[in-house]
């Protein structure tokens, strides 16, 4: 997205990417956009497919135990926000539809580039060196922009005494799955259940796709199908009847959970953005939407740099990214919290955790609150 926003303002970038084009367009990731994320995409032109094939939601569901009855209560997301709604879109779909826009500009990315390596951050030309093909090269550059994930070489390539890293890491994990099964229920369902949290979500009409809390260290060899589904069914399944259809498991793995803000965003000429400067849990989706957020901010300050000589934009990046940033650690961290079951909680944490989801769908304020974050608040 940085690439082809930086295009259209006529700024040259290379995109130089360690993994296979086919790695990034298979890997399944999250699938929830925020209303600003669609906005953006339709405005920059990659939102055409997305607006064909995306699934627009007005409202999600909030399962849990009531005294008499397990309960799925709708917040009315569209209703609490003015309109704004979210829009289930694979990630690796959006992935495609960016891909096929630098294609089309002409502009380069280079594909499995290996030992890649960055130097020179604090003067005035940095480089980044790589190889590819068995060929050593090396690219010298006004700005360098670190989009290379949590694990990628940008951040720690920034000297330790310059970045202060803020974390938490979780006591659980995500078992997610892809199933070829018509969705049981047109909107999101997060459930909280004394077995841990569960979540429904979807791809398209006949794919679902689900969730269910698990150990970090989860072995997968020890859940086969008829486990996921036992437990998928016992976490979700409300008291009316619903629960999730069944059908083939097209894909199985474990997402860690953990929080990480690496401050501030920027050392000398290299600029962090997405999951290279922040990690969100995955409780809320945030984690995509907040890398648009960053990138969109990157591309205007570095359009106004070349554009008008002004830098005083990217001299600001840090700080307002910084600042949705924790607003965005604050809403993951909390929905994470309200519907996991750690093992260091007992049972006063769990009947805790029920008094706050009774009050969630109880309070016009508490259901604006989480609808407003959940949408996204407008780029900024
Ligand atoms: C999905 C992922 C999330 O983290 C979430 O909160 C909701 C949906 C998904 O993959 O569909």
């Amino acid at each position: 997205m940085l690439g082809h926003l930086l295009h259209l303002r006529g700024i040259d970038s290379v995109i130089v990417e360690d993994r296979s084009q086919e790695h990034v367009i298979e890997r399944v990731r999250a699938g929830v956009l925020e209303q600003g994320t669609v906005d953006l995409m339709r405005q920059v032109g990659v939102g055409e497919r997305l607006l064909r094939e995306g699934m627009r939601h007005e409202g999600i569901y909030i399962a849990f135990d009531e005294p008499r009855a397990r309960v799925r209560h709708r917040i009315d997301m569209a209703g609490l926000t003015g309109g704004r709604a979210i829009t289930v879109y694979g990630q690796n779909e959006v992935v495609k539809d960016l891909i096929a826009a630098r294609e089309a500009s002409g502009r380069p990315v280079i594909w499995k580039a290996e030992e890649v390596s960055v130097r020179g951050l604090d003067g005035p030309q940095p480089r980044i060196a790589f190889t590819v093909g068995g060929e050593a090269q090396e690219l010298a550059c006004d700005y360098l922009a670190g989009c290379d994930g949590s694990h990628g070489i940008c951040r720690p390539s920034i000297p330790p005494h310059h970045v202060q890293l803020y974390e938490r890491t979780y006591p659980f994990a995500w078992l997610g799955i892809l199933a070829k099964a018509a969705p049981s229920s047109t909107e999101l369902v997060y459930s909280l259940h004394e077995r841990g949290f569960a979540l429904f979500s979807m791809r398209s009409q006949e794919v679902t796709r689900l969730y269910l809390q698990c150990a970090p260290d989860e072995d997968l060899t020890q859940w086969s199908d008829d486990r996921i589904w036992a437990e998928l069914k016992t976490r979700l399944r409300t008291s009316d009847g619903w629960e999730p259809n069944e059908g083939e498991i097209t894909q199985k793995a474990v997402t860690p959970m953990r929080s990480l803000v690496a401050e501030p965003m920027r050392y000398g000429r290299l600029f962090l953005a997405g999951d290279a400067a922040h990690v969100v849990p995955p409780t809320g989706a945030k984690g995509l939407n907040l890398a648009m957020a960053d990138v969109w901010r990157l591309a205007n300050a570095l359009a106004a740099y070349y554009e008008r000589g002004d830098g005083s934009v990217l001299e600001a990046y840090s700080e307002r990214g910084l600042r949705r940033t924790w607003r965005a650690q604050r809403f993951s961290w909390w929905m994470t919290s309200m519907l996991h079951r750690s093992d260091s909680d007992n049972l006063f944490d769990h009947k805790r955790q029920l008094a706050e989801l009774e009050y969630l769908v109880s309070s016009q304020a508490a259901m604006t609150s989480l609808a407003e974050n959940y949408v996204g608040v407008p780029l900024d």
